[in-house]
């Protein structure tokens, strides 16, 4: 089954919208497989947005991303990187549609809430730089024996 990468980034997490983030993907009916609070070290932040390291905003995107814990994720479900990434909207919060994370909860382009891979080489790889294998778990939604 494809699995994303998604981060709550520092502004999300001093928001509390971890809550609402994680709800809106288990509503939508994708599985959370990985999860945790963590803060960034400097390299592993510099090595996430390597392919922005020539671009003007890469040291404010290095100093905001370490400047708080994160929460990080891995989920799961058929489309998902591309579903995800609909779910958050534009980059830029100003032109994200309404009923998008970014469109509901976010104002500038630094500070826009989330993160989520791009494409199944960038889910890999992101996974990768954060969770190891035995982070992240496997399991079958047992909902009736639970409820009752
Ligand atoms: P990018 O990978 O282009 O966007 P996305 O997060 O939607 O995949 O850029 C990574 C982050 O860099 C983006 O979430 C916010 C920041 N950023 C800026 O601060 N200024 C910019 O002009 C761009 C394009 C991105
Ligand atoms: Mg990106």
């Amino acid at each position: 089954m494809e699995k994303t990468f998604l981060m709550v980034k520092p502004d999300g997490v001093q928001r509390n919208l971890i809550g609402e983030i994680v709800s809106r993907f288990e509503k939508k009916g994708f599985q959370l497989v990985g999860g945790k609070l963590m803060s960034i070290p400097q390299a592993l932040a510099e090595e996430h947005y390597g392919e922005h390291k020539e671009r003007p905003f890469f040291g404010e995107l290095v100093d905001f991303i370490t400047s708080g814990p994160v929460f990080a994720m891995v989920w799961e479900g058929e489309n998902v990187i591309a579903t995800a990434r609909q779910m958050m909207g534009t980059t830029n919060p100003k032109d994200a549609a309404p009923g998008t994370i970014r469109g509901d909860f976010g104002v500038t382009v630094g500070k826009n809430i989330i993160h989520g891979s791009d494409s199944p080489a960038s889910a890999e790889r992101e996974i990768g730089l954060f969770f190891k294998e035995e982070e992240l778990v496997e399991y079958a939604k047992l909902m009736n024996e639970w409820i009752n």
